[in-house]
């Protein structure tokens, strides 16, 4: 759900991210970020105690996946929605660019069952691909600038296993709606570069939020459409 944050954790969000930017090291603010909240999870915009809810609304309407099922949660954070979705039954993998967040998981959850790792999207180890039958994307493509849009896409769609699907939760935007991130919602046009991959959207649920500043999120399914 859309919280607004406290201004002291925008301005450290906005005067990092602004500072990676600047030194072309688009996601290099992440671990600092998580460095400097020192375990307090309150210094982390997006952490929540339990998963994200429209992961929570969305599980029981699934089925039991099918012993030794794989599920990839790409940006895992700290950990909540991985192990939402171990408990749900699928043997999962979790990964992370920051250390800290990964050493944070293992922390929380001493006795988990998800394989958690430090790994980079941009760079994963190419037997990962066609693997996953739930890939699991929750918020991490808005954490990236625009131009690496692509990229993003490019690097998720392939984890999927022929007969999988994949999960996006993500703020949008409308196509000629300038945005100034972090966050940058997407736009149509791109959500729509997954099926260039051969993706399709199966199911869509749009939700609007805020009082003050409203933001438009939306939870998609897609599948390969031999799939
Ligand atoms: C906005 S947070 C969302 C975290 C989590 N998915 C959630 O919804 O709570 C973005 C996450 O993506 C991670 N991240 C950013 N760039 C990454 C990359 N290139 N590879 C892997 N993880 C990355 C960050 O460290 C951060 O944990």
């Amino acid at each position: 759900m859309f919280e607004e944050q406290p201004l002291s954790v925008q301005n450290r969000v906005k005067s990092l991210a602004s500072e990676a930017q600047t030194q072309n090291q688009p996601y290099a603010w992440f671990e600092p970020l998580y460095a400097q909240a020192s375990g307090n999870a309150d210094q982390v915009p997006w952490a929540k105690a339990t998963a994200h809810p429209y992961l929570q609304a969305w599980l029981p309407g699934q089925p039991q996946p099918p012993a030794q099922s794989k599920a990839l949660v790409i940006g895992c954070g700290l950990g909540n929605d991985a192990e939402a979705l171990q408990a749900h039954g699928y043997q999962v993998t979790a990964f992370d660019v920051s250390p800290t967040a990964i050493a944070w998981c293992h922390q929380r959850f001493p006795n988990s069952a998800v394989d958690y790792q430090v790994a980079d999207l941009f760079h994963l180890d190419p037997s990962w691909n066609q693997t996953f039958e739930l890939v699991y994307e929750c918020r991490n493509i808005q954490a990236l600038p625009i131009h690496l849009r692509s990229q993003v896409v490019g690097a998720i769609a392939p984890l999927v296993a022929q007969t999988g699907q994949l999960l996006v939760i993500t703020r949008i935007r409308a196509d000629e709606q300038a945005c100034e991130g972090p966050p940058w919602p997407l736009s149509p046009m791109e959500l729509a570069e997954f099926e260039t991959y051969g993706l399709v959207e199966t199911e869509r649920a749009t939700f609007t939020e805020g009082e003050t500043i409203t933001v438009q999120q939306v939870r998609i399914t897609y599948r390969y459409a031999q799939g």
